[in-house]
């Protein structure tokens, strides 16, 4: 494997200067730092103590698969995470788009928010739902760069094609380049632009994508960091695992102690680094199952915790669970919801009285606005709408189902509501968000009713 594209990866090492030392910053800075840190400070508070698991997955053709119109693989991902993971664990997506093209994605595809968000082949780290950036590390990747003497340089090379402008950020530099001239244009381009004074990394993906970057900067990087902020706090998660397919998800797998897996459809580059670099390493493996299903058989591999999606569970009135758990019952209830819409579960008032039996008679929704419904309504109104998308595109999700005690045997659970619907054409179909809803649950260990609310 040329070194031009193996240099990047072996040239590992973790920023000792300003990300971590952030207050010798201007007034200005200060204060952007600290919207960023305080978003950090909110996610890491969220859990009670060290995550349980911190996933970091790419998205294109690892968490997203493109050739799955069903994203069948993603939907179980989702509902394994939020049943099991969400009030526990922490999930990165590390991905190579901008955040304008991770914005469109999310418009096209059933997908839950990450609790961290690492954009442009990391150079951008941003937090929460508002995605507010960590300008610490934007400080850090200055050192050494100069975006107009990438653009000069490259500049000379013809084979070289510029992506589309949103690609283009401060901190990446981004072309299309033949498989066959990427690696000697690679070595040309290190060579002229250390004369220029500069240290990047160069990045070969997809067997198309050429991105250049500073050296302090990539999605490995951008790990090493999040785990030493992590750590300065005590609270470096238990277990890391991360995910990929192509090139520029090779430094993930470079970080101290992480597992990893490589989904069964990923690129020959990142396959020949792992031959070339890491083969040896059994934290890692090449799943046999594509995208998000290679994820969920990596958790089971490293037992890293549970790894039945609740989706490929069919009988969900058959749940094992001797323990109530709030959020695997919401995860649950909108599974039957988009069953029973889809006629995927038989049309019988068995279910509906079960669901019924085990919500309290006062037990209610409540919507954020302060709209309440009294569930026993709720349920009764499916009644009406049993297989209306029988055939159809569509899908239920829930997202960030985050659970609150109020009572020794009772909850509070919030979350959003996403649905996808469309016509039978398999592409014609929107990603819709539907409410933030809540639930109040209690639970009676006496007659283990599953679904009881306050
Ligand atoms: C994403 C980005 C692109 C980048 C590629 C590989 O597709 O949109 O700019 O080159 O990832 O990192
Ligand atoms: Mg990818």
């Amino acid at each position: 494997m040329p070194s031009a594209l193996t240099l990047p990866f072996l040239r590992y090492h973790i920023p000792i200067s300003s990300p971590f030392s952030l207050p010798r910053c201007s007034s200005t800075t200060t204060a952007a730092v600290s919207q960023g840190d305080s978003t950090l400070r909110k996610t890491m508070d969220r859990l009670a103590g060290n995550a349980h698991l911190m996933i970091v997955s790419d998205l294109d053709h690892t968490m997203v698969d493109h050739h799955d119109p069903e994203n069948l693989s993603l939907l179980r991902f989702n509902a394994l995470w939020e049943a099991n993971y969400r009030n526990n664990s922490l999930l990165v997506f590390s991905t190579g788009r901008s955040p304008t093209l991770y914005k469109e994605l999310r418009k096209e595809k059933p997908m839950i928010n990450p609790d961290i968000t690492i954009l442009s082949v990391g150079t951008e780290i941003t937090y929460g739902n508002s995605m507010v950036p960590d300008d610490g590390w934007v400080e850090f990747l200055n050192q050494k760069w100069d975006r107009n003497i990438v653009s000069e340089e490259t500049r000379k090379f013809t084979e070289l094609t510029l992506q589309s402008e949103t690609e283009q950020r401060p901190h990446k530099v981004s072309f299309y380049v033949q498989k066959d001239k990427a690696q000697d244009i690679m070595k040309s381009l290190s060579v002229s632009l250390k004369e220029r004074g500069l240290d990047v990394k160069i990045i070969y993906s997809g067997g198309m994508d050429l991105d250049i970057l500073p050296q302090g900067a990539g999605k490995g990087q951008a790990l090493a960091y999040l785990h030493k902020r992590f750590k300065a706090e005590g609270k470096l998660p238990k277990n890391t695992l991360v995910c990929g397919d192509s090139g520029n998800d090779a430094e993930l797998f470079t970080i101290p102690d992480v597992h990893g897996v490589m989904v069964s459809n990923a690129q020959e580059e990142l396959l020949q680094w792992y031959s070339a670099n890491a083969k040896d390493n059994r934290k890692i493996i090449h799943a046999t199952e594509r995208c998000a299903a290679g994820i969920i058989q990596a958790i089971g591999h490293f037992n890293l915790g549970p790894s039945t999606s609740p989706r490929d569970v069919m009988d969900l009135s058959d749940s094992k669970m001797d323990k109530f758990d709030p959020a695997y019952e919401v995860v649950k209830f909108y599974l039957f919801y988009e069953r029973w819409r889809r006629a995927e579960i038989e049309n019988s008032d068995r279910y509906l009285a079960n669901l019924k039996a085990v919500c309290c008679k006062s037990g209610k929704f409540v919507h954020p606005s302060g709209i309440e419904q009294l569930l026993h309504d709720c349920v009764s109104s499916l009644r009406t709408c049993y297989g209306d998308k029988q055939g159809k595109q569509f899908r239920v999700w829930v997202d960030q189902v985050l659970i609150e005690q109020i009572g020794s045997d009772s909850w509070l659970a919030k979350f959003k509501k996403w649905e996808q619907s469309g016509e039978e054409r398999l592409a014609d179909y929107k990603v819709e968000f539907v409410e933030d809803r809540w639930f109040k649950f209690s639970w009676d260990p006496k007659d283990k009713a599953s679904l009881r609310s306050l």
